[in-house]
């Protein structure tokens, strides 16, 4: 079976879209809600430098095995383990990694719909011009009294999952593509401009960028180790088969080394803008890193309603995060929603119905654990806390791990060896040697480090 060319859900029409697709499915809230906050709470430099470590030596690598077990296996994740199992005539028990996959990302949506829903409620408070001349202590009453109220919570999230249900429904070629076209350089465009905007703010400026890229390693801890490999899986797309089930997609003459190191840079870039952009602001406005998730949404809006043209500017920063936010959630359900049509026949309405609902139904619970239930704690982290580390921090690394293994060790060499068809055999060689050894090694390092065992 696998050597099917095409999955029975469509394909990309070119290595091009593909790469937007893929690059709209890495840069998300991931790069410039959460990267700064984290980036925040983990003392600054030290932290950047573990998570560059980790882009490069960890990130890389898996999203290329990652990338290369969805074209073989041209199914959803569940699926493609069973077939990849079978051809490798390897222990059946592997195909509970692509369940692993589809569970994490029900929760990661479940909570990224809820902020996705700050962006849209930020637009319209931009256009409506709520930040016009505020000071930074009447933007975190704002977003104090914005996150205070359930309903709102609960809008603005129905309003962003019924917006990625519509796209998923239409289906890889008129749905998954056509919107990731575009936005990424315009993303780009707007954070060079804040970035302008933040060089102004001068001593604050270098005092952010000392923040950002001082490396001063007493700040880092056990648990900042894997905070920062958690968002390498996280903010990459990686770990949960997302980005397998959009190699299941991709057409068989195109490089998956070339088109992931692209996607790895251009994420990885998009993350540093946005940590360049907003820490002078925190500086200059005395606020402190260590805000929180709360951090974009307390530090831009001063930006855009003291900077020239900062109304327009206001708007199109959070249209953009928004259409940003959305081309990585549908990767996230994606994979739950070609399976339940490949193994229950579901027509995709029908699957998006379900998956949807379900993803909902999580979200509305985690919208409330920013109100009614935020005393609510287990194992000291609210809802939204809990499903936050539960999937980065573990599930995201265990699923890495276990696809680096599964790639580097189970599945015959010439099998990864014909997907990957790199021209250098040197280059093979390196790969190889990072998925069964540096990968699975730094993964297992860190999970033992944190545990207390070294
Ligand atoms: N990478 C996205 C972001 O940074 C989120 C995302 C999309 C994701 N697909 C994923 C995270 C798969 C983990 C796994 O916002």
């Amino acid at each position: 079976m696998a050597d099917t060319t095409i999955s029975q859900h469509g394909q990309w029409s070119s290595r091009f879209v593909f790469i937007l697709a893929a690059t709209g499915s890495a840069v998300g809230l991931g790069n410039i809600w959460k990267f700064p906050y984290i980036v925040g709470e983990n003392g600054g430099g030290a932290f950047v430098i573990v998570y560059l470590f980790c882009v490069i030596g960890i990130g890389i690598p898996i999203m290329m095995a990652e990338t290369m077990l969805g074209r073989r296996g041209r199914h959803s994740p569940i699926n493609t383990m069973e077939i990849l199992t079978s051809e490798a005539k390897a222990d059946p028990n592997w195909h509970y990694l692509g369940w692993m996959g589809v569970i994490a990302g029900f929760l990661i949506l479940s909570y990224y719909s809820v902020i996705a829903g700050w962006a849209l409620a930020y637009t319209g408070k931009a256009f409506f011009g709520s930040f016009f001349g505020e000071s930074a202590s009447g933007i975190a009453t704002l977003y104090d009294n914005f996150i205070a109220s359930p309903w709102q919570q609960i809008f603005w999230h129905t309003v962003f999952m019924t917006a990625t249900m519509a796209i998923v429904v239409r289906g890889v070629e008129s749905g998954l593509e056509k919107s990731a076209r575009f936005f990424v350089p315009i993303l780009f465009v707007l954070l060079i401009l804040l970035v302008g905007y933040a060089m102004t703010k001068e001593s604050y400026y270098f005092q952010g960028l000392h923040f950002l890229f001082n490396f001063d390693f007493s700040k880092l801890s056990g648990d900042s180790v894997l905070v920062a490999m958690g968002q390498a899986f996280f903010s990459l797309g990686l770990g949960m088969g997302a980005i397998m089930m959009y190699g299941a997609y991709l057409p068989k003459d195109i490089s998956i080394a070339k088109t992931s190191m692209i996607i790895a840079g251009a994420d990885t870039l998009v993350a540093l803008l946005a940590g360049i952009a907003i820490f002078p602001l925190v500086f200059a406005n005395g606020l402190t890193p260590a805000d929180g998730p709360g951090l974009i949404f307390k530090t831009l809006p001063i930006a855009f309603g003291n900077m020239f043209g900062g109304w327009l500017v206001g708007i199109l920063f959070f249209v953009l995060l928004f259409f940003a936010a959305l081309t990585s959630a549908v990767s996230l359900i994606e994979p739950a929603v070609a399976w339940l049509v490949e193994a229950h026949k579901f027509d995709r309405y029908k699957a998006c119905v379900w998956s949807g609902l379900l993803t909902w139904g999580l979200g509305v619970g985690v919208a409330l654990s920013f109100n009614l239930w935020s005393g609510l704690k287990l194992f000291g982290h609210n809802l939204f806390g809990l499903v936050d580390y539960l999937t980065s921090n573990l599930m995201l690394p265990i699923g890495g791990f276990c696809i680096a293994v599964f790639a580097g060790w189970i599945m015959q060499q010439q099998h990864s060896e014909s997907e990957l068809a790199v021209s250098s055999p040197q280059f093979y060689q390196l790969w190889k040697f990072s998925v069964c050894y540096i990968a699975p090694s730094a993964v297992f390092l860190v999970f033992l480090h944190v545990v207390g065992v070294i």
